[in-house]
């Protein structure tokens, strides 16, 4: 976007009043989900989930084997703590509805963090780059939130009849940190948790510009003088936004911090896992967001939103007015997070793990205050079903959803669709269209 007065480019927003328009909708909620027969790995708790992919955004397929990267925790554990000890392991699949774990993906050693968040995985060259958030500082004894964008480089592939491996040894290295100025610090930070995370590879397809989108905050230097708060302080600490990086050289390991591609100032605390999808010549660019982090007087939901621009840097504006293009049942608010979109022909597949469920009215906090058991038991901790989702410029509409974790690769056909047509909703929450199709309710 550019300033026309002085040619300087002024960051896109998400501002207070698009997420007033946030609201339900048959074309943004998805169908209940229930537990799957099978989980994808009974013995792990698996949330953030993401592909090995190519340079230029195709997945990875090696040897006929797709491979994806989670955040994993025992299963045994609360599931609240699983934060505080993620680490990203890796599954494989020959037809992307089967995966098999092959363990954590740093076996040997990761050296940066107390433990590892969110990322996104590069097969280049016959080389594995697993890009991570290294969250905390290695050793400490007591769990510090300090975020900072990490690369285990040099991983390779191996194959089998029935097997993959993905072996070390990695190079770590920390490749960015925030500088205080375009990207919040956390000594600056005034309030809730702050981001400075969730690494995703990018390669621009009309530029071939390298780059590597992240989740962060914008620094408030002169909050008085600041009208994106609309003169109300408890706006202040939220300031979240999507930033990027480059590398000038396209090398892998090499990067440059640049200006935000959007920031939510005002408006929402966490742009979560931020990534680009380019369709027919327009880069929607979506992230995850939670209820809670609106800023007062927005009454936000869990949901993926997005974005829409025709460059990288263009004029983002949101989808479907308000940027909400899937969000939970309003009788299931919780149960998905953490959306991954990828194209699959005419459409987007959508891929995010089932969460919290059966909660009937309680609220997150709610949960943790349930007996271990039971906070188990309302935990999917595997991933959720795949959404389809249909896009025309600054529309999106839910179509269907295929099975849990059922990852279809864009030359695999998708089975037929439930309904061709989800048909009217009295009440917009989707769940009319869910119930005469499955049995039981939460
Ligand atoms: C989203 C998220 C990510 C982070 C991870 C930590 O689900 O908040 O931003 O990397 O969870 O578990």
């Amino acid at each position: 976007m550019t300033n026309e007065a002085d040619g300087e480019r002024s960051v896109p927003r998400w501002t207070r009043s698009h997420a007033k328009r946030i609201e339900r909708s048959d074309a943004s909620v998805a169908p209940v989900v229930y537990p799957p027969d099978e989980e994808m790995d009974p013995d792990l708790h698996v949330w953030d989930t993401w592909f090995l992919r190519e340079r230029d955004g195709t997945i990875a397929e090696i040897d006929g084997y797709r491979v994806v990267f989670s955040l994993t925790a025992p299963a045994d554990l609360l599931p609240g703590t699983r934060h505080d000890v993620a680490t990203i392991r890796y599954f494989y699949s020959r037809d992307g509805r089967n995966w098999q774990c092959g363990g954590p993906v740093f076996a040997d050693d990761a050296p940066f963090g107390s433990r590892q968040w969110a990322g996104s995985a590069l097969y280049d060259d016959g080389t594995v780059y697993v890009y991570y958030t290294a969250a905390g500082t290695r050793g400490e004894d007591e769990l510090s939130y300090t975020q900072r964008i990490a690369v285990g480089a040099g991983g390779t592939v191996e194959t089998g009849s029935d097997e993959l491996t993905i072996a070390g040894p990695f190079d770590h290295e920390i490749l960015l940190e925030p500088d205080g100025t375009i990207y919040e610090r956390e000594s600056q930070a005034c309030g809730m948790i702050y981001t400075f995370r969730d690494p995703w590879f990018f390669e621009d397809p009309a530029t071939g510009e390298t780059c590597l989108l992240f989740e962060a905050n914008t620094p408030i230097p002169d909050p008085e003088e600041d009208d994106r708060f609309e003169g109300d302080p408890s706006h202040l600490e939220f300031n979240g936004s999507v930033g990027v990086a480059v590398s000038p050289s396209g090398d892998p390991t090499e990067w440059e911090l640049d200006e935000p591609l959007l920031e939510g100032v005002g408006t929402n605390q966490e742009l979560e896992r931020p990534h680009v999808v380019v369709d027919d010549g327009r880069y929607y660019l979506f992230f995850s967001s939670h209820d809670h982090t609106f800023a007062p007087g927005l009454e936000g939901v869990d949901a993926l939103y997005g974005f829409v621009a025709d460059s990288l840097r263009g004029e983002y504006v949101p989808v479907n007015e308000s940027g909400l293009v899937v969000t939970n049942p309003a009788s299931a608010p919780f149960q998905t997070y953490s959306w991954v979109v990828y194209p699959h022909r005419e459409e987007l597949l959508v891929s995010s793990f089932f969460n919290y469920y059966d909660l009937r009215g309680l609220s997150l906090d709610d949960v943790a205050e349930l007996p271990p058991a039971e906070q188990q038991r309302r935990f999917g901790g595997t991933l959720a079903p795949t959404v389809r989702l249909d896009v025309s410029g600054t529309d999106t509409r839910v179509r269907d959803v295929l099975e849990h974790g059922h990852l279809p690769l864009p030359r695999e056909e998708l089975p037929p669709l439930l309904s061709a047509d989800r048909g009217s909703d009295d009440d917009g929450d989707g769940d009319e269209r869910v119930l005469s199709s499955r049995k039981g309710e939460y």
